[in-house]
């Protein structure tokens, strides 16, 4: 009868050992997803991708070569038809053969742009 009893104790041990291990690792998936929104969130934020590119590819040379037209976040929007025009359309910047934008720079511009349209002309 004493075995018995220790079995069972013993057996309910391990049970609530089980349910604690998944609580916790549970826990610590919820953690982890938490963390991956949070970065997505900063990869789809399309005006601050765009700035980047504005600031990596075009502001290092206007800032020498063209100083009335520096980008910074607030004053990007207002340059956003200039800018298509310039890069999409006519093609002449980012100026020069040593600055080019990748495919990537390309989209993440082209997204921005789009999206300036759509709340200007509400869409
Ligand atoms: C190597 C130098 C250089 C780079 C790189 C460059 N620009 Fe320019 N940009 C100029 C100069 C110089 C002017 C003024 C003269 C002209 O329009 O050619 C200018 C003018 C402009 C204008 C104004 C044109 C107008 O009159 O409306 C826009 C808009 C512009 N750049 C956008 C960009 C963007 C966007 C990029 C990056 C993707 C970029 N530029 C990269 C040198 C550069």
């Amino acid at each position: 009868m004493l075995t018995l009893g220790k079995f069972l104790i013993g057996l309910i041990g391990i049970l609530l050992v089980n349910v604690i291990n998944n609580y916790a690792s549970n826990e610590q998936y919820n953690a982890y997803t938490t963390v991956a929104n949070l970065s997505n969130e900063t990869i789809t934020d399309s005006k601050t991708t765009a700035f980047q590119v504005l600031d990596n590819k075009c502001n290092v040379c206007h800032r020498k070569r063209n100083k009335r037209c520096v980008f910074t976040a607030n004053n990007m929007d207002s340059w956003a038809d200039r800018i298509n025009t310039q890069v999409f359309v006519k093609k002449r910047m980012p100026k020069g053969k040593n600055i080019k934008l990748t495919s990537r720079e390309y989209k993440d511009l082209q997204t921005w742009i789009s999206s300036t349209k759509t709340s200007t002309h509400g869409i």
